[in-house]
């Protein structure tokens, strides 16, 4: 292809270098020492200080190809992506920047001839359009006079609102820093619809793009109402890569352009989705390299600041893999493939792929528990609701407590054909805004600050439903006699059949209703001796000593007993297997997952964790009455009851036994018989710290549903190998063996070829005061091949100074041999330090050997000459001979 997005961008540096600028890298995304911007933004960001500090600037003209996030603050695209064929989140932005050096014309006429000219990129100059500052007479007269262009291609924008400046034809970095009217060229793809273009500024038109921005930085704005003239002019400017990759590639899409291609087709075969315009299709394509770049700079998922950020990117990607039928963990295998495209254009990122994957997994798991559940209680509410309509207040709660995504929740409501109240949806969101700090907080402290001296009857075991009364309200922390619709608080009833959170069995979900009043309940904790329920009231109010109904989530809770049971027995399978050393140290169990802590010195090897579920899955099979019953502890010790005796027990204890396989002390939920559990399959073991081990496991559906995750990655890998899995090792064992061919055959060619160089450069080498000099560039040549080369030259000359520059794609190693005898007077690590002064490059090595490494090397031949007047001079320093 003509005009790959890495030529476009190798074409805007070699234009530029050639105009005399420096060419620099990219500064990372996270702004250094910049605390008014969360992430860079534009290309002229690394320069702010030069802007506008005359004193601080080291350069005059620099260009660069600068990486760039706009997810938020004063530019932010992140709601466009995906619904227009132009913006992103991750972008890179191509920039030509002076420091007092040349002003407007200069920067004109550079662009210009850049975008038109036969020898770069060549774009016919009747699609090309121009926007100026109105008050800019200045720019607006060179446009007219000195590129020669009609004026009707020509347009003044002013001020929006009558506020000075406020207009897209003034640039602004942020809330404050350098700005300044600027010129934008734009793309016009309809040629035929010539005077349209005041029709595209109303947003009326798509066939425009603003390809270019050229900003003339003259003043700095130091807060919301005041603006200062700078000391110099400056010229800022900014052509999107990817845009203009869509004009030079005439596709009229970024998402059309080389490497969007590539991701999009990836992603599709992984969906249900052949349109590739499809919109989830673009904006997963966007977002994952947003997340890469974001983890790359080691930023985390998290609720606050830049991991907020990503965690937004991330879960915004989830929720349209969702959409176009990638769910839960088969998005994870996309991952990989779009990871390795985009490290083919960034090489920096190798290295980076498995935290990338892990990062990625960890938030998938996460956030699809939260699907789960918002699902859960979407399709109870869309069951219940009267003339196929609910209440928008449901579809906030939904967001508000569990984080499910609101258009999702409406597009599962349109596809069911039920109606949403979308009025109470924002009166409710307007409300939540105002509540929301202090809710927070009372969610994260509630349960260390509230301090009931009551008691509270769990009931729960045999009962779903139960009637009670209210005894106690709490909102935030405090003692209230009433709550009412769409307050969160916490109910504290005289009985109840919702589990609390303990034993590592999590709290019970459900509601609380009477009459036409509702409260959701998110989660059930223990306070002291009691019980809270922790929700929201949706409909209506509730008032402390008047009576409710508690109904239990059943499935949720069926599915925590299912796991429940399963860890037990999994609890006495490990004993079984590993011996009594086995103790447990600790358990979680979900509606989803189980994961057991247990006392373990060595690593478990695969055919013991298989013996493991062999046993468990076979009680299962057995489908075994799980029977409860109450003892006194002696009696229980008796039975050889397992229990965690560091915990203090009743007298009288609960024992959950399963025929004599397993017998506990337990006083979490179960199934009734073993074949509920239906299939038992570990899926993680892992070591908690020193001598005790995780083992995480799944039951039921979800085991299955890991089965054939599995078998489909089986399916894939047979696909890529050719084979059938049963001939993988022969297969893979066969390619082992083609790679040792045909790397003999490589070092055989190299061998040849290093010979065949060594020839080629010895002519090159110089005599200086009887030492010899040899100094060669090569491109892309075998690394290791150099050092070879320089042992054989040493090997051979004796008295010889060797230097290599190996120039990459994006780098230049640098590497410097001397043989043994020079070392008294001068050293190779000198050499490269010297080097490394020169380039910013990083390096080291001894006195015979040494190397560097730069991304920016900037007139080696320059460099070149440094050096070799300093070893010149080193060695005209030299009074005695040299003796070889
Ligand atoms: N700073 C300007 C922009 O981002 C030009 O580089 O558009």
């Amino acid at each position: 292809m003509k005009n790959t997005i890495n030529e476009i961008r190798q074409k805007f540096l070699q234009f530029f270098q050639k105009k005399g600028h420096t060419i620099l890298p990219s500064s990372s995304l996270i702004p250094k020492n910049d605390s008014t911007l969360l992430f860079t933004n534009a290309g002229m960001n690394q320069f702010k200080d030069f802007f506008l500090d005359p004193k601080k600037k080291k350069y005059s003209r620099v260009v660069t190809s600068q990486r760039c996030l706009r997810t938020g603050g004063k530019h932010n695209d992140l709601e466009n992506v995906g619904y227009t064929e132009r913006h992103h989140t991750f972008f890179e932005m191509l920039g030509n920047f002076s420091f007092n050096d040349y002003f407007k014309k200069e920067a004109i006429i550079y662009a210009w001839e850049l975008l038109t000219s036969k020898k770069w990129f060549n774009i016919n100059k009747n699609k090309l359009w121009i926007s100026v500052y109105k008050d800019d007479e200045e720019t607006y007269k060179i446009w007219l006079n000195i590129i020669k262009l009609s004026p009707d291609h020509i347009i003044k924008i002013g001020d929006k609102n009558n506020c000075k400046y406020n207009s897209e034809n003034f640039w602004q970095m942020g809330e404050t820093g350098p700005c300044g009217p600027c010129t934008e060229i734009f793309y016009n793809y309809d040629i035929k619809k010539n005077n349209n273009f005041s029709q595209f500024l109303e947003n009326k038109n798509e066939n425009f793009i603003e390809i270019w921005n050229i900003v003339f930085i003259e003043y700095n704005r130091i807060s919301s109402t005041k603006i200062i003239p700078l000391k110099y002019k400056s010229i800022d400017t900014g052509m999107g890569l990817e845009r203009i990759a869509s004009v030079l590639q005439n596709v009229n899409s970024n998402y059309k352009i080389d490497i969007f291609k590539k991701l999009i087709k990836q992603i599709s075969c992984f969906s249900k989705i052949t349109n590739l315009n499809n919109i989830s299709l673009k904006i997963i394509s966007d977002h994952i390299r947003s997340c890469i770049f974001l983890i790359y700079e080691n930023i985390s998922p998290s609720n606050e600041h830049r991991g907020y950020i990503l965690r937004r990117i991330i879960r915004r990607m989830l929720i349209h893999a969702y959409k176009i039928g990638i769910k839960k963990n088969f998005f994870y295998k996309i991952v990989p493939n779009l990871i390795e495209h985009i490290t083919e254009d960034f090489n920096f990122l190798k290295g980076t792929e498995q935290t990338i994957k892990e990062i990625l997994q960890i938030e998938e798991t996460q956030f699809s528990e939260t699907l789960e559940k918002g699902l859960r209680i979407l399709n109870i509410e869309i069951q219940k609701a009267p003339n196929q309509e609910i209440s928008g207040k449901t579809i906030f709660y939904l967001y508000d407590t569990f984080g499910f995504p609101s258009d999702l929740a409406l597009d599962i409501c349109r596809e069911k054909k039920i109606k949403v109240d979308l009025n109470s949806y924002y009166l409710e969101k307007e409300k939540q805004k105002k509540q929301s700090k202090i809710g927070n907080k009372f969610y994260n402290n509630g349960n260390n600050i509230i301090n009931i001296n009551d008691t509270c009857n769990f009931e729960g075991y045999k009962k779903n439903t139960i009637k009670s009364l209210i005894k106690y309200i709490y909102i935030e922390t405090k003692l209230v006699s009433l709550i009412s619709e769409g307050e969160k608080g916490i109910i504290f009833l005289d009985k109840t059949c919702f589990y609390p959170e303990s034993g590592g069995q999590i709290g019970d979900i459900g509601e609380l209703y009477f009459k036409k009043s509702r409260f959701i309940v998110e989660n059930t904790k223990k306070y002291g001796n009691t019980i809270g329920h922790i929700g929201k009231v949706i409909t209506g109010a509730f008032e402390v000593n008047n009576f409710l109904y508690a109904k239990i989530d059943k499935l949720y809770r069926n599915q925590i007993q299912i796991n429940h049971s399963a860890t037990h027995l999994l609890h006495s399978a490990l004993r079984k297997v590993l011996g009594d050393i086995v103790t447990q140290k600790g358990s979680s169990i979900t509606n989803t997952r189980l994961r057991f802590d247990f006392s373990y010195p060595n690593i478990i090897n695969l055919s013991k964790l298989q013996k493991v579920e062999n046993i468990i899955n076979a009680e299962i099979y057995k489908n075994h009455l799980i029977k409860i019953q109450y003892c006194s502890l002696e009696e229980a010790k008796k039975q050889k009851a397992m229990a965690l005796f560091e915990n203090k027990y009743d007298s009288i204890v609960r024992v959950v036994s399963i025929k004599n396989f397993s017998i506990e002390l337990c006083g979490g939920t179960h199934t009734n018989r073993t074949g509920n559990i239906g299939l038992f399959k570990i899926i993680a073991q892992s070591s908690v710290s020193s001598g005790i081990k995780r083992i995480e496991a799944l039951t039921q559906s979800k085991a299955l549903q890991f089965l054939h995750n599995q078998e489909n990655e089986i399916e894939n890998i047979s696909k890529i190998l050719k084979t059938k899995s049963i001939s993988f090792k022969d297969k893979i064992n066969k390619l082992i063996l083609q790679i040792k061919y045909l790397e003999d055959q490589i070092h055989i060619f190299q061998t040849k070829e290093n010979q065949y160089q060594i020839k080629k450069i010895i002519s090159n080498i110089e005599n200086i005061k009887g030492v010899k000099l040899l100094i060669n560039v090569f491109n892309n040549y075998n690394y290791n091949s150099l050092k070879l080369i320089i042992d054989q030259l040493k090997k051979d000359f004796q008295n010889i100074i060797i230097i290599f520059i190996n120039k990459n794609n994006n780098y230049f190693n640098i590497i410097t041999g001397i043989t043994k005898n020079l070392t008294n007077y001068l050293t190779a690590l000198e050499i490269i330090k010297i080097f490394i002064k020169h380039t910013n490059g990083k390096g080291g090595g001894k006195n015979e050997i040494a190397e560097s490494i730069s991304s920016n090397v900037i007139n080696l031949s320059k460099i070149l000459k440094i050096i070799k007047s300093w070893i010149h001079l080193k060695l005209n320093n030299i009074k005695d001979k040299i003796h070889e």
